[in-house]
């Protein structure tokens, strides 16, 4: 049950510390190394492309894996929405991999790509929550998210558990490919663990944020570039979904290219900076949506952050900072819909598993 929690949402999002910690035990080997599966490993090391698939938030944590895969075994990767790829297949390599990302394992979409795969003979790897599920079975291996039943329509907790199964599975390849990681997975995580209960801590200023500057609002964006674009595209998903606000997530450099064009007096705008390279240019698109009467909102990380920002995440390494700049999100879309007076465990015309295409 939810305990003491209004809502199973926020049950979820204050799992996400002890579901890292979880991550780390489940795949820790008796000498304390990371370790999957060798046959799965073995398959994408003779793989010449990865592919991954899936739908919705799990799309979306697949770009943060596209991210980790490429710089920690330099096997390139793409990302693909299933119900595009089942009726406009994009011309594959000669040896692809596939990876289905699936919190419930039973998304209509993600089951026909997968059904195609197997057709063609292509090997592929299934990571769930729910062992037994329909793609875990069609697959030809499983990865388990152990995140724990996730009742609440909205993904949270996984989101942020595909990520740490992909950083593992990227780290348990790099090995044996022979390759040296750029970081040490379990180690990282354990930080993460603890920077998501500090961020969790400080809910009340996401609260304040939300009923301040969304509870009336009747759109906001969400920028960020690199690795906080992708969490951008996840953090206006959840607003949408729960809150009802229209959000969209956008790469900030492409807010010129036409979308700044919706900037009046009090639009929310809320910036994510953890990016080294990029965060200086989403803070510079901030300050030009500021001066077009936006209503900015900068959450940035220890190092790269300024007096104006609303929130300063705590620091985690470069490969990883999904895993903390999505919480301040979680927490918003919420609040927000909290504050609207919504139904945040069911939001109207959704389904928590989508059976049909
Ligand atoms: C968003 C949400 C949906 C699911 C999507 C895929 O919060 O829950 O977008 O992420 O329907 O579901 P799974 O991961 O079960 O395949």
């Amino acid at each position: 049950g939810k305990g003491t929690y209004p809502y199973y949402m926020i049950k979820e999002i204050d799992e996400q510390p002890a579901v890292m910690r979880k991550l780390i035990q489940q795949y820790q080997n008796e000498n304390g190394d990371l370790e999957i599966n060798e046959s799965v490993l073995s398959e994408i090391k003779e793989s010449d492309r990865v592919y991954i698939i899936a739908c919705g938030t799990s799309y979306n944590a697949g770009w943060v894996g596209k991210q980790l895969i490429e710089r920690i075994t330099g096997t390139p990767t793409e990302v693909h929405l299933a119900s595009e790829f089942a009726y406009n297949t994009p011309l594959l390599t000669k040896k692809p991999f596939f990876i289905f990302l699936s919190q419930s394992g039973e998304t209509a979409d993600s089951r026909q790509v997968l059904v195609q795969v197997n057709k063609a003979g292509y090997p592929s790897l299934t990571l769930t929550n729910v062992p037994g599920s329909t793609l875990s079975r069609e697959a030809k291996h499983t990865l388990l998210l152990h995140a724990g039943p996730e009742i609440a329509v909205a993904s949270t907790k996984a989101y942020t558990a595909q990520i740490a199964v992909l950083a593992i599975l990227a780290e348990c390849v790099a090995k044996y490919n022979g390759v040296d990681s750029p970081l040490d997975v379990a180690h990282e995580l354990g930080i993460i663990a603890n920077a998501i209960e500090t961020v969790i801590d400080d809910h009340e200023i996401f609260e304040r944020l939300s009923v301040t500057h969304l509870s009336t609002s009747k759109n906001a964006f969400y920028i960020g570039r690199g690795i906080d674009y992708y969490v951008v595209m996840e953090a206006a998903l959840k607003l949408k979904e729960v809150s009802y606000v229209q959000a969209e997530g956008w790469a900030s450099g492409e807010l010129k290219h036409g979308t700044i064009a919706l900037i009046e007096d009090n639009t929310p705008v809320i910036s994510i900076i953890t990016d080294k390279v990029s965060g200086p240019h989403t803070r510079g698109n901030a300050h030009e949506v500021i001066s077009r009467g936006a209503n900015s909102m900068i959450i940035s990380m220890e190092g790269l952050d300024r007096q104006e920002d609303a929130y300063v995440l705590p620091k985690v390494h470069d490969l990883l900072t999904p895993l903390i700049s999505v919480i301040p999100t979680q927490l918003i879309a919420y609040y927000t819909a909290l504050h609207r007076g919504n139904d945040v465990d069911k939001p109207r015309n959704l389904a928590k598993s989508v059976t049909v295409e």
